[in-house]
């Protein structure tokens, strides 16, 4: 089809898998501002009832179910005149500076309409809504959901993936099943394995609500999050719900100490067919409002599972940091999305991250895919377990939070074999289904599911089902771990319930840090709203990673010592290389090879570990055959690769000098040249071999015989300065030390070139 090759090129690029789409608003296919959008209005009954009797446009008896709730259950009349009569400009421009705290844009926020709020972020870039979106994120202190799930749903896997996820760094993980009736077992598996890698993790099961509800009464979840809300009456009526149904929802599982958040995200209602011609923010910013106006203390919000959606349109990522920032804006805590599969391209999702990572949200992803993308339940995680290396590079370059942390091998075995041999003892005590120990051990060193043995799911699902109706709950789970000699998994599963009965983290964007997870005894410390508010107020303030947190990003395994990266490089100096005293000038006859101060003695080989010995005895050869002399002499006053060279031409008797650092560098320089300009340079070290250095010191003595010379040929190899910068820096660093206040000296080489 095309004719151009680079065309070719591009059009097999990841990228150009995904679809892109021009914008439709009487579909809805348009991300923000829709020619359809209402204008934001809202009038008052006099005083003293002050209820609303028009809100964008439509009177109350033309509200519809949703604008109903939002005008009677969210608006804070009390400051909604104000807010209204407040220019969005003016609001936007408070969003993006530092000197106006965030509770007075909270404040105002609270009552705006949904026109007013999409009014007000319409002014944004989307530099300037990350800059909201720092100051408005509710909990100081940022942090990470995951998802643990596998395609095979085995119990060990799951309890080792949750344990590793916890170990990670993560302070919720949550599951769903690929079977419904498997949840009651996931659940479990996922709490008992959270609670071995690190106590107080929270943990949840997506699931059909009523069910979801009942997980969390038997105690086998601590927070539930897939409370959906929609912003058109249509699709709300279609996922069976009101607004109310879900705000009594939301006061059942607090009732029982159950920590809430409610989802929802561009592109829903347009998916389902029923988006009233509006746009995708517009409908988003009425589902936040009723989120607040519900009592939910968060929301998971950035599209979520309809990603692809917006993301197909112009503007669609943008519009999606939009639906955050106006969730932190109603002071709700933000799972801020980045969890369902979203692109093909690892730039574009990168990219995308940016917007929630560099601020900082509640839950940079309201689910990070901890398991391999096959195994994520979900549809597949926009990052996955192959992901955790670069994402902890991520934190370490740009010194950024992610909620991770770099781990060691043996201590992510450590806790995985833990957990698969905890639930293993809950099963068997429980009486389910037997977990054998080729499971366990599986379940240790696995990657996916694919690596696990087979097991009977029929057998499974039906003790699923005894175990939902049944009396065990998380009570008999504690036992079954104090039984068979797991009193920490058993110490933290109690404190789980013990803080459920606090209620302190039904607090905003509660999360618990363990105080001292050397002390058998586990007390989980709430992060929240109450005791970590967010204070960013510009430079200086805020979360600032620093301390032991930084030094445990900066720590990556692959992380090596500077020392190790040129110990191989550095050996016994060269017992056939003399220094005889002050370099002379020489005849006509000769090339000469000028090296670097550290050569042959601090340093004994190349870069690409050619001994020092070699390259000398190459370049001589080269030298011989082409019938002329080579004298070598060593300068100190400089380890600079032109300056060696020019040194070697202004002493050579024929003119023409080579320059040869330690690290294999070289040049070839003719008298009279000016010092930075050469005949060839050699400036690829790494892809130097003996066969190169020969046909260096050939071109010299040609030059030296005022021959024509065709250049010697060389790989660029453009990775090596990427593998090789840290090296090179190095080796010229250990060079560069042995400079010192004296002249050139002769060098005798003890060797006689056989030609
Ligand atoms: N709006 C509302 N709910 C959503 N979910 C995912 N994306 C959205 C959205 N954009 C909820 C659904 C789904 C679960 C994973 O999260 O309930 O089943
Ligand atoms: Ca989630």
């Amino acid at each position: 089809m095309t004719q151009s090759k680079r065309f070719a090129r591009l059009a097999e690029r990841d990228i150009n898998k995904e679809t892109f789409v021009e914008a439709w608003p009487d579909a809805g296919l348009i991300v923000a501002d829709g020619p359809n959008d209402p204008r934001p209005s809202l009038t008052l009954e006099p005083a003293p009832h002050k209820r609303v009797i028009e809100m964008d446009g439509k009177t109350r008896a033309q509200f519809d179910s949703l604008d109903t709730f939002i005008a009677d259950h969210f608006l804070d009349l009390s400051v909604a005149e104000e807010a209204m009569a407040t220019p969005s400009l003016q609001i936007a421009r408070m969003l993006v500076d530092i000197n106006v705290p965030a509770d007075q844009v909270r404040r105002l926020a609270l009552g705006c309409t949904p026109a007013k709020l999409c009014e007000i972020v319409r002014h944004m870039s989307v530099l300037e809504m990350m800059m909201g979106l720092a100051k408005m994120r509710v909990r100081k202190t940022p942090a990470n959901q995951a998802h643990v799930t596998n395609r095979r749903e085995n119990p060990a896997l799951l309890a080792a993936d949750a344990a590793e996820a916890a170990l990670r760094g993560f302070a919720e993980i949550e599951t769903t099943v690929g079977i419904a009736r498997m949840a009651p077992l996931n659940a479990l598996c996922v709490l008992v394995g959270s609670q071995t890698g690190r106590g107080g993790v929270l943990t949840q099961c997506a699931i059909e609500e009523s069910m979801g509800l009942r997980l969390a009464m038997k105690g086998l979840t601590s927070y539930a999050e897939t409370l959906s809300v929609y912003g058109t009456e249509r699709s709300f009526v279609d996922g069976d719900d009101t607004p109310w149904s879900k705000a009594f929802l939301a006061s059942a599982y607090a009732s029982r100490g159950v920590k809430i958040r409610f989802t929802s995200g561009t592109g829903s209602e347009a998916l389902m067919g029923s988006s009233e011609g509006k746009s995708m923010l517009y409908l988003e910013a009425r589902c936040l409002c009723i989120v607040r106006g519900a009592g939910s203390q968060g929301v998971q919000n950035g599209s979520i599972s309809c990603i692809a959606l917006p993301e197909s349109l112009p503007g669609g990522v943008r519009a999606v940091l939009a639906e955050n920032l106006i969730a932190a804006m109603l002071g709700l805590e933000v799972a801020s999305g980045n969890d369902a599969l979203a692109s093909h391209s690892a730039i574009r999702k990168s990219a995308k991250l940016m917007l929630q990572f560099i601020p900082g949200t509640d839950f940079i992803f309201s689910g990070y895919s901890a398991v391999p993308r096959r195994d994520n339940m979900f549809g597949g995680g926009n990052f996955d377990a192959e992901d955790f290396d670069d994402y902890n590079v991520l934190q370490r370059d740009m010194q950024i939070d992610g909620g991770l942390r770099p781990v060691r091998e043996a201590e992510v075995l450590a806790v995985r074999r833990e957990a698969a041999r905890a639930v293993q003892a809950v099963y068997a005590e429980l009486g389910f289904p037997e977990i054998r120990d080729e499971e366990v051990e599986a379940a240790v060193v696995a990657h996916s599911s694919d690596d696990m043995p087979a097991r009977d799911i029929v057998a499974d699902l039906a003790a699923a089902d005894r175990f939902l109706e049944g009396p065990q709950d998380v009570r008999d789970v504690i036992s079954a771990l104090r039984r068979h000699g797991f009193p920490q998994i058993a110490a933290n599963l109690t404190e789980m319930l013990r803080q459920r009965t606090l209620g302190d983290y039904l607090q905003p964007a509660a999360i618990f840090v363990r105080d001292d997870p050397s002390s058998p005894k586990p007390t989980f410390r709430v992060l929240s709203a109450l005791t970590d508010p967010n204070d960013y107020a510009g430079p200086g303030s805020g979360y600032r990673l620093q301390g032991a947190r930084w030094q445990e990003i900066t720590a990556l395994p692959q992380a090596r010592s500077p020392h190790d990266f040129i110990a191989d490089r550095i050996g016994a100096p060269l017992p056939n290389l003399h220094e005889l005293g002050p370099a002379r000038p020489g005849r006509f006859n000769e090339v000469i090879v000028c090296v670097g101060p550290a050569f042959g003695t601090a340093l004994t080989q190349t870069i690409n570990g050619l001994p020092h010995e070699e390259v000398l005895k190459a370049i001589f050869t080269g030298i011989a055959k082409e019938g002329m002399i080579a004298r070598l002499i060593k300068a100190y006053h400089t380890s600079d690769c032109a300056q060696l060279g020019f040194t070697a031409s202004s002493y050579s008797g024929s003119g023409i000098g080579i320059g040869l650092q330690s690290r294999g560098t070289a040049v070839i320089h003719k008298r009279g040249m000016p010092r930075l300009h050469n005949l060839e340079l050699f400036s690829f070290s790494p892809s130097l071999t003996l066969e190169t250095f020969e046909q260096i010191g050939r071109n010299a003595a040609k030059y030296a015989k005022g021959e024509a010379v065709k250049p010697v040929p060389v790989t660029v190899d453009n990775w090596a300065r990427l593998r090789l910068i840290v090296k090179t820096a190095l080796l010229h660093r250990r060079e560069t030390e042995e400079v010192r206040d004296k002249p050139p000296q002769e060098l005798f080489f003890d060797w006689e070139p056989d030609v």
